[in-house]
């Protein structure tokens, strides 16, 4: 039995529908180099999503590689439950020093979601100590926070949470500033400053029950690269201190140098009380995640030990040493490549590539925020008439980019280009050329009739 047999055969995908899946030759990748990754036949790919936004440096970056060897020799794990490890420690003081200010406590465990579930419970619980029953969060429509249920129920996105509504808590949802489609029917301008107001009106209308408000800062990743108006989370931050409510920011796909700075909430000099982190922190080598907080936060939790104050919450591999020294040699990359230097630079490149797809008229909308591009392919540009989903745009678009050499994943009809910040400006044309192809392409091909990937 071959490769794809044995998958087809054994595996269950993540937000994959298998029956389609099944109907398909795999593409099973083997190695990666650079910001390029090898399938089992040697075909090469420029890696466009980061390897589902998580890769910082690029593949096989070798001062990553050799500290977690370097680890290995060492330890590769012991928990973190009433001990403690170098790796962990010494990775705890870097984050904090590259963190917003007023950041001062490092709670670990291993993905985004789980990052978001403890900040959310963080939350809940520091009230409960300050003597408050705060049963709600305040979150918006269209977030994505991950797939656990806590994280599904501040999440808003209704193709992927509605299943689960049942199980989810109460939360209250404001519209999220997505000037491009405004749900309160505003033009652009006017749009978001109006999303703040009702923030604003639904924290006075829940005065004294809400936790936190919970939010992607700048970018809505997940619902398609929604790019917050200038301002906006600077006023929710604002906001949250008039109504004495937490602000818990989730920066697992922003975080980590992706929108040219090293937080998204440093664009505009915003501190979160709560500040979740995974994905990039390892420069996409190993999974873990970081919830940081403010020393008020923590101390809200200290008491004596039959006051049970302690919080109840850790994962097995919470803070695993291979992982904090990849995440260690992540954050000293940064520094020796002068990563967040070169953005400004990189960036211009990408945004020049992206011109021309601006241009197309299948594109709707192009939508950038450091390394987050959403392309947004619709049906008619004046009236941003959506395409059916049974159109499978999108992946028609994915598709074609693929045989083209290029890894790139679709969020419905938007396409997501999320390129490792380690890429040169050379590779961010490719990038931007055979993504303009490819929309090309596959819209043509849905004219003449054609399936998505035939030739
Ligand atoms: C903003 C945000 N939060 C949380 C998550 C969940 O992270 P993970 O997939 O590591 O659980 C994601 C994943 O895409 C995300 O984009």
């Amino acid at each position: 039995m071959d490769l794809s047999e044995k998958d087809k055969k054994y595996i269950w995908h993540p937000f994959t529908q298998m029956k389609d899946w099944e109907a398909e030759e795999p593409l099973v990748i083997e190695r990666g180099r650079g910001n390029y990754l090898y399938d089992t036949e040697g075909k090469r790919y420029l890696d466009g999503v980061s390897s589902l936004w998580v890769n910082v440096h690029g593949h096989r970056r070798k001062e990553i590689d050799s500290a977690i060897i370097k680890q290995v020799k060492i330890l590769s794990h012991s928990t973190f439950l009433g001990l403690s490890h170098p790796p962990g420690i010494e990775l705890a003081e870097k984050l904090i020093n590259v963190a917003p200010p007023g950041l001062r406590r490092v709670f670990y465990s291993d993905n985004g979601s789980t990052a978001v579930e403890i900040g959310l419970k963080m939350a809940y619980q520091y009230w409960g100590h300050k003597g408050e029953n705060r049963p709600l969060f305040l979150c918006l429509k269209e977030a994505y926070h991950g797939d656990t249920i806590g994280s599904v129920s501040v999440g808003g996105m209704e193709l992927f949470h509605e299943i689960f509504k049942p199980l989810l808590f109460n939360t209250v949802k404001a519209p999220a500033p997505f000037c491009y489609r405004c749900g309160l029917g505003l033009e652009m301008d006017s749009c978001g400053m109006a999303c703040a107001d009702e923030l604003e009106r639904l924290m006075s209308e829940n005065s004294g029950k809400i936790a936190a408000l919970v939010m992607e800062p700048l970018v809505q990743g997940a619902a398609g690269i929604i790019v917050h108006p200038e301002g906006y989370l600077r006023r929710a931050r604002e906001l949250c201190d008039k109504y004495n409510i937490l602000l818990v920011l989730d920066e697992v796909a922003t975080g980590f140098g992706r929108t040219g700075k090293m937080f998204a909430c440093q664009h505009e000099g915003v501190s979160p009380d709560i500040l979740c982190l995974a994905k990039g922190i390892t420069g996409g080598y190993l999974p873990l995640a970081a919830t940081l907080t403010t020393e008020d936060v923590y101390e809200a939790f200290l008491g004596d030990y039959a006051e049970f104050k302690t919080f109840f919450h850790g994962h097995s591999y919470t803070a695993n040493p291979l992982a904090c020294a990849a995440a260690l040699a992540n954050l000293e990359v940064f520094e020796n490549a002068r990563t967040l230097k070169l953005m400004p630079e990189k960036e211009a490149a990408l945004e020049e590539g992206l011109e021309r797809i601006k241009k197309l008229p299948h594109v709707g909308d192009v939508r950038r925020k450091g390394f987050m591009v959403g392309i947004e392919l619709v049906k008619d540009r004046k009236t941003k008439e959506p395409y059916p989903p049974n159109e499978k745009r999108g992946v028609r678009v994915i598709t074609e980019a693929r045989r083209l050499g290029l890894i790139i994943r679709p969020l419905g009809n938007v396409i997501v280009l999320m390129p490792p910040l380690s890429s040169t400006p050379r590779e961010l044309k490719t990038l931007c050329n055979i993504t303009e192809k490819s929309i090309t392409k596959a819209m043509q091909a849905v004219s003449n009739g054609r399936a998505p990937g035939s030739k």
